[in-house]
């Protein structure tokens, strides 16, 4: 290990005392000697986890910023400026496994950006250089920034003639043979037939996310070492030495920039194009794959236009089928473009649009217990806030004890916290490198930390469970849970009544929910009679809901909806079900052992019977509704024998109604993506689940789709 874990978390702790301070303008020159020194120093530590060990423990945009400050610092006291300043080296990939070949034009980088004001910036910026006016429009092509690994091609008389990686932006490493393999690189194209006779062409070698997923999958099989992402996956696959293993990792590559062109006579004809657009469309017509256009691609009017695609595509990401990580803007006139120029760095003529990070670090503080109604204990961790992707984060769940244990997570570590798509923040792992020693090892609490009770854990079970059934804790859950909307469906009783009421004591249990005294809450602070009798209402409704809500309501473990739903089918009142054996239950369809023997336990326990006895002398339905009588099924219904999953974020309904949509129209819920799922119904911000379904070629509804296909009108 190159550093100290002290260094490190010096290091650590310097970078981001540093991003919270501003280099003064007129800073003094023993100041700036120090900062620069300081600076250089913890962005070498960076580029190292970066690039050396692939475990950043700053975002690129935390990176960037240190970057910016050290080029604020030097730019102030250039006669500070050393040859081995971070600023003054262009980024290499280069080795000596493969012969080096010279680029005929010079790949440099892009310059960052992270939002619309950015965006604004580089467009007056372009401005001012072309001399356009102000309020002009200027025209932009914008597509993904691709996050595999960069490739140049040269194609001579029409034939692929040389290939090489990116290098050190002026030489890379030769890699045609393993290039050859790439499917999606033409060997061959009719240039000449445009008057080309040798053309310079870059692009990115990628691999398709849930190809990745089954390259890593086999190699797991084959006992070979995994791929961390699939940017290693592709930049790996590139400089293979055999180069049959490029078909294996399934490469794809996208070709986007014509940066040199010669006729026969070696004069360069770049300038026959008028814009970056016209190049690509070339391209596309000799069979490259190029970012299609108004999908991938899209030649945007203004820099507005350019903000708003590049916002949709950062709000859709997950979507793609390639991993991306920003967008890249590009001037779309090339004789505009040649006007801006470059600086040692980047052309002034483009810059990327980078996605907010879906990971982050940050430190674990503490960690709370909750206990839920089952009487599960969830450790939650509490972290310093860190935005991710957009939302800021300060608790997530750590599940459970062995989590805790596995991972080896401690409080006052440094923590990699993940959130990808619509899926929960997750605490990936601890970084242990930033460790000194005063880390504590988590302690799982052997008493329910809210009544104090031993906890247990079951056998075979990762959850530890507080054993008092009349835990504080466990009854205002299982009355959350009674009221709420998948249960008795009580409109306006939520979380924070049932904390108050329970609080005031007017509700220690279920059956307190149907006697409570409306004029007392009337005077409660806050409520009011109108409020009062609101409540009155809702409740009173419920009184009349399927028999099936109340079984769901009471809670059972493994009991949810549909199983509900299914024994009430079978029963006349809900008690009936008191009398049935595991035999019996377990002779019904998808009911197994684990919920007949948890039906079993739950009904024949006389303080349950009891509960549903006195909901029912309290006027609370229990009876089966006609509507609840199992129903032949109907093969004619839209959904028969179909299964269906729900992927994204929907605008027009929530999971549990979309759920019973689909059983109501005959059909089932799947757990997971298969070649036999009938339907996947993907929403707003869909992930994972929608590459693999395309990648199968199951059918992809819309959440309207879908709609009109239960609802037929
Ligand atoms: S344009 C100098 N377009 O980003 C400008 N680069 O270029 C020419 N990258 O490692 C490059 N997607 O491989 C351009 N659509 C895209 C890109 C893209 C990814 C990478 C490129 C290089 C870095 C900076």
């Amino acid at each position: 290990m190159r550093y100290t874990n002290a260094d490190q978390k010096r290091f650590f702790e310097e970078s981001k005392k540093l991003l919270q301070t501003e280099v003064p303008s007129d800073i003094e020159s023993d100041t700036a000697q120090n900062l620069a020194q300081q600076l250089r120093q913890i962005i070498q530590y960076h580029e190292w986890r970066y690039y050396i060990l692939d475990q950043p423990v700053i975002s690129d945009y935390e990176y960037d910023s240190l970057f910016k400050k050290l080029e604020a610092v030097e730019k102030h006291h250039p006669q500070l400026i050393v040859p081995s300043s971070p600023t003054q080296r262009v980024s290499n990939d280069l080795t000596e496994d493969f012969p080096t070949v010279t680029h005929l034009s010079p790949m440099l980088s892009l310059e960052n950006s992270y939002n619309a004001e950015d965006l604004n910036d580089f467009d007056a910026r372009i401005k001012k250089l072309i001399k356009e006016d102000e309020t002009l429009d200027l025209e932009y092509c914008v597509e993904p920034k691709f996050d595999g690994g960069t490739i140049v091609l040269i194609y001579e008389n029409d034939l692929l003639s040389r290939a090489a990686t990116r290098g050190n932006g002026a030489a890379g490493e030769e890699i045609t043979n393993n290039v050859k393999n790439i499917r999606s690189i033409p060997l061959k194209a009719k240039f000449s037939a445009h008057g080309i006779h040798k053309v310079e062409l870059r692009g990115e070698a990628l691999i398709r996310k849930d190809l990745f997923d089954k390259v890593n999958k086999k190699r797991e099989e084959t006992g070979k070492a995994l791929f961390a992402n699939p940017r290693n996956a592709a930049t790996g696959g590139l400089r293979v030495k055999d180069a049959k293993q490029v078909s294996e990792r399934a490469l794809d590559a996208f070709i986007y920039q014509v940066s040199k062109a010669f006729d026969k006579e070696g004069n360069e004809v770049l300038n026959k194009f008028e814009t970056h657009e016209d190049s690509i469309q070339l391209l596309e017509s000799l069979g490259f794959k190029v970012p299609k256009l108004d999908f991938e691609r899209k030649v945007c009017k203004n820099i507005a236009e350019v903000s708003t695609f590049c916002t949709n595509w950062e709000r859709d990401r997950e979507k793609y089928a390639f991993e991306i990580d920003g967008m890249v803007v590009k001037l779309n006139n090339l004789a505009s473009q040649e006007i801006c120029g470059y600086t040692s760095h980047h052309p002034r003529w483009a810059i990327a649009f980078k996605f907010k990070a879906k990971q982050a670090t940050t430190k674990l503080l503490d960690i709370e217990y909750q206990v839920g109604r089952t009487g599960a204990v969830t450790p939650v961790a509490k972290l310093e806030p860190v935005e991710l992707a957009g939302v800021t984060v300060s608790s997530v769940s750590l599940h459970n004890a062995d989590n805790i244990e596995s991972k080896d997570i401690r409080i006052g570590d440094t923590v990699l916290v993940e959130r990808a798509g619509d899926v929960i923040p997750q605490i990936v792992k601890p970084i242990k490198d930033l460790r000194d020693g005063t880390e504590k090892k988590v302690i799982f609490p052997t008493h329910c930390p809210v009544c104090g009770s031993p906890l247990e854990r079951p056998e075979g079970e990762a959850v530890w469970r507080c054993t008092n059934p009349s835990c504080a804790a466990q009854i205002s859950g299982r009355l959350i849970h009674f009221v709420s909307k998948d249960a008795m469906n009580i409109d306006g009783f939520g979380e924070a009544y049932i904390d108050r009421f329970y609080k005031e004591g007017f509700v220690k249990q279920i059956t307190d929910i149907y006697q409570l005294d409306y004029d007392k809450i009337a005077e409660l602070e806050g409520f009011g009679k109108r409020s009062a009798e609101k409540l009155n209402k809702a409740i009173t409704a419920s009184m009349q809901n399927p028999a099936w809500r109340l079984l769901y309501g009471l809670g059972i473990r493994f009991v949810g909806r549909t199983v509900s739903k299914k024994l009430i089918a079978e029963v006349e009142k809900i008690q009936d079900l008191a009398k049935w054996s595991l035999e019996d239950l377990m002779s019904l369809e998808d009911i197994g052992p684990k919920v007949a023997q948890q039906v079993v336990n739950n009904l024949q326990k006389p303080t349950i019977l009891q509960l549903i006895n006195d909901l029912e002398a309290l006027g609370v339905n229990v009876q089966r509704l006609e509507s609840e009588k199992k129903k032949a099924i109907d093969s004619d219904a839209p959904l028969a024998g179909k299964t269906v999953l729900f992927t994204g974020k929907f605008s027009n309904m929530k999971r549990s109604e979309a759920k019973r949509l689909v059983e109501d129209a005959g059909g089932k819920v799947a757990s997971g993506v298969s070649s036999k799922l009938s339907y996947l119904v993907a929403g707003e911000k869909a992930g994972s689940k929608l590459s693999k379904a395309q990648a199968l070629n199951v059918t992809v509804l819309s959440e309207e789709d879908f709609l009109n296909l239960v609802n037929p009108s």
